[in-house]
Formats: structure tokens, sequence, C-alpha cells
């Protein structure tokens, strides 16, 4: 079992995630940006779920139904990735909330947060 990081990430990779983890298990990939976590690496210590601005991050077990092939892809693409340790400015238009709130509405998913 791991941590997910979920769609939500995408286009706002605001960061405070990386800045609590303990393991350093977090990575950056560009397609899509986003930031995802090393399954492998992460020991469920669940610091990192209230941290995001943007509640992007899950347990496994509640990882929402829509975002659910997202365990594996985090799995996945992970390693593709540069390791990110340290907090960095967000994505430019990187969105609030209530945006992503707004933007899973707009997408038909029913998404509740963390
Ligand atoms: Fe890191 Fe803990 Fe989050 Fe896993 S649950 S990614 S170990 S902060
Ligand atoms: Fe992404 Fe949230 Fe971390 S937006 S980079 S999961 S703080």
């Amino acid at each position: 079992m791991a941590h997910i990081v979920t769609p939500r990430c995408i286009d706002c990779r605001y960061t405070d995630c990386c800045t609590v983890c303990p393991v350093d298990c977090f990575w950056e990939i560009e397609e899509p940006a986003m930031l995802l976590i090393d399954p492998d690496t992460c020991i469920d210590c669940g610091l990192c779920i209230e941290e995001c601005p943007v509640r992007a991050i899950y347990t496994e077990e509640q990882c929402p139904e829509p975002y659910k092939e997202w365990i594996d892809k985090n799995a996945e693409l992970y390693n593709d990735g540069t390791n990110v340790t340290e907090q960095k400015d967000p994505l430019s238009g990187a969105l609030t909330l209530e945006q992503i709130h707004e933007r899973e509405s707009s997408q038909g998913l029913d998404v509740s947060d963390p």
C-alpha cells in the first residue's frame, strides 16, 4: 500500500507535500505536469494529505473511483521524473481547491476530498 497523487495535482504542483515527506518519495513529471509518489518508498505516514492545498493525495484505499487508474500510474511513471525534496514555486495558473472542484464537475467526475 502507498499514498497516491491524483490528477488534481496536474497544472498545480504546489510541492507543499515534498516538504513533509520523511522518505523523499515525490517525483516530478512533465507529461502531465504533476508529482507522483514512489510506492515502494512511501511508508504511509499520511503527512502529505493535509499539506496539499488542492487535496490531491489519497490513501490507496480511499482513492476516488475516477482516479483509481493512478494507483498503477504512480508506480509506472514516477521513475521517468525527477526527485523533488524541497518546495518550489507552483505552476503558473495553479488552481484553487474551488477551481479543482469546478474542473471535476465540468468533467462529470464525482470526487470527494481526502
Ligand atoms: Fe511521503 Fe508519508 Fe506522503 Fe508517503 S504518506 S508520500 S511517506 S509524506
Ligand atoms: Fe501536487 Fe499537492 Fe503536492 S498540488 S505537488 S500533490 S502539494
